[in-house]
């Protein structure tokens, strides 16, 4: 069992604030569970830092919903089933795919501005898995930054909801199994968040590996805090690795996403002989569920030896692309590469967290008052591998279910808000940011694509020893306190991934 509390503090001695809902996480699934809570109640969204550092925002791909012509929710049940490679809850999936069109309806009546054809349908694409189009997309490639800013503008209309920036979650309070409060590090000052419930939307995991798209804030932090408050987590082995990262010389820079709409929309893989290879390893080829084509770019890399494969999409009419994305064609040619004339380098990287806090299909944990959505939660959909484009439409699917359930009981629920004292009264101090890194090198080496016993094993030894470092440390710092959620989340990965022995989804094991 790890710390029970991460930091020293004495609630009687700091500043109190009261409200009726926490919110953790300012992502799709913070906002619009936000804006599904009676408006008769105080709610209180914390963001780590801005509301634009986080992995909604920098979705490119869209929301998948079977709203397109000829498609049904049975379409879009099977393709999720099938890319979770038999480890979806049923259940929770036919909540998704027959409430997605729904929640996307309300998103285009609180003004989000989707992509639409001349006769005023929106307009769809394919992604991989998916075996008709079904993915609504905003901006072109830019469908989080839309999402998230028309949830916001929503929220900002609302006198009971209140966002308060740069405000790190440091744990949650818990009193004879019962959720009390939150712990905050806000101005450098903590803080005492009082309420009768808490929604986990803290995102995932993307910063305890080397190479990964996601925000820079994503260290895990929300769901580390669930585990040490009690909370039940599943499937923490499975990690999914997106296939087309742009591949970039500086190994410091977080990853640029290529969005699998652009092969979604004709665009070829290639081997750097130049050599097309999808079709020898999936009859679905380039839009072969992310697992597939992730595993297959993996094997050519090792059989060219070379650190990327090539995306094309030179045979598409230019005009054509720059429109459809103009965001990664902008990026792209800020590097060098028009990608209207020449080939972009890519290679996976670390992107989404399947595995998480346990809930049902109200967002409910194990623990009274404390509800998780969003990527932080483990609600059943993914199984062992998500189907592109289903983690917004998760966000907003269990967000609502998370807010509806708490306001069917709220006034039921008690503001408890017990004093807690935490001493431990070390002096310690640990170069967390090595630590981070070296974690980070060994999650990448050693928990990635595949997957073995004995390097895992080896692997989890050196985090272990970290984690023993951290715990007898003070941990003051919030870099401090994320390198100890980063340590937590990557034993908690590792355990899992050697626990499990056979290959399945995202977990491909080579022993
Ligand atoms: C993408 O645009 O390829 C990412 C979408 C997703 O993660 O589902």
């Amino acid at each position: 069992m790890p710390l029970r509390y991460l930091t020293d503090f004495d609630t009687k001695n700091i500043e109190k604030e009261i409200c009726d809902v926490i919110i953790v996480g300012s992502g799709v699934a913070g906002l619009y569970s936000a804006i599904n809570l009676d408006r008769s109640k105080k709610i209180l969204i914390i963001s780590k830092e801005s509301m634009d550092e986080n992995n909604s925002y920098l979705a490119q791909g869209g929301i998948a919903a079977a709203v397109g012509e000829g498609d049904l929710p049975e379409y879009h049940f099977e393709d999720t089933i099938k890319a979770g490679a038999g480890e979806c809850d049923n259940e929770a999936v036919t909540v998704l795919v027959e409430e997605a069109p729904r929640d996307v309806e309300v998103l285009c009546n609180i003004g989000t501005n989707f992509d639409r054809n001349i006769d005023g349908t929106l307009t769809t694409t394919r992604e991989g898995g998916h075996r008709r189009f079904r993915i609504i997309h905003a901006l072109g490639d830019a469908t989080g930054r839309e999402v998230v800013d028309s949830l916001l503008r929503e929220c900002r209309t609302r006198e009971n909801i209140t966002i308060v920036e740069n405000c790190f979650a440091v744990d949650i309070i818990t009193a004879d199994e019962h959720f009390t409060g939150l712990l905050v590090k806000h101005e450098n000052k903590y803080k005492y968040l009082i309420s009768k419930a808490i929604i986990l939307a803290s995102g995932g995991i993307g910063q305890v590996y080397k190479n990964t798209t996601n925000a820079t804030v994503i260290t895990g932090d929300g769901i580390a805090m669930a585990y040490r408050a009690g909370a039940e987590l599943t499937d923490m082995e499975f990690v999914q690795f997106h296939p087309t990262a742009m591949y970039s010389e500086n190994v410091d820079e977080n990853k640029f996403l290529i969005s699998e709409a652009v092969r979604g929309e004709g665009g070829i893989l290639r081997n750097t002989d130049g050599r097309r290879f999808m079709p020898e390893y999936h009859e679905m080829a380039e839009v072969a569920p992310r697992d597939i084509v992730a595993r297959a770019i993996f094997a050519e890399m090792k059989k060219t030896n070379s650190d990327f494969v090539y995306l094309d999409v030179t045979h598409k009419e230019p005009d054509q692309i720059k429109k459809r994305f103009p965001n990664i064609y902008k990026h792209c040619f800020d590097r060098g590469i028009d990608m209207t004339k020449q080939f972009i380098p890519v290679c996976p990287v670390q992107h989404y967290f399947m595995g998480g806090i346990k809930t049902d299909l109200w967002g409910r944990t194990n623990i009274q008052g404390i509800y998780a959505c969003g990527e932080a939660a483990n609600t059943g959909v993914h199984g062992a591998n998500r189907l592109a484009s289903n983690s917004l439409l998760e966000g907003l699917v269990f967000g609502r279910r998370c807010s509806e359930q708490i306001n069917s009981t709220i006034d039921s629920m008690k503001i408890i808000g017990t004093d807690i004292v935490n001493r431990r009264q070390l002096t310690t101090i640990v170069d967390a940011e090595a630590v981070n890194i070296s974690i980070k090198s060994l999650m990448n080496e050693y928990a990635g694509i595949e997957r073995n016993e004995k390097d895992m094993s080896m692997a989890l030894c050196r985090i272990n020893e970290y984690m023993e470092q951290l715990e007898n440390s003070s941990l003051e710092s919030t870099k401090e306190m994320e390198t100890m959620n980063i340590a937590n989340i990557a034993s908690l990965i590792l355990k899992a991934a050697i626990r499990r022995k056979e290959s399945v989804g995202s977990h491909y094991r080579i022993d």
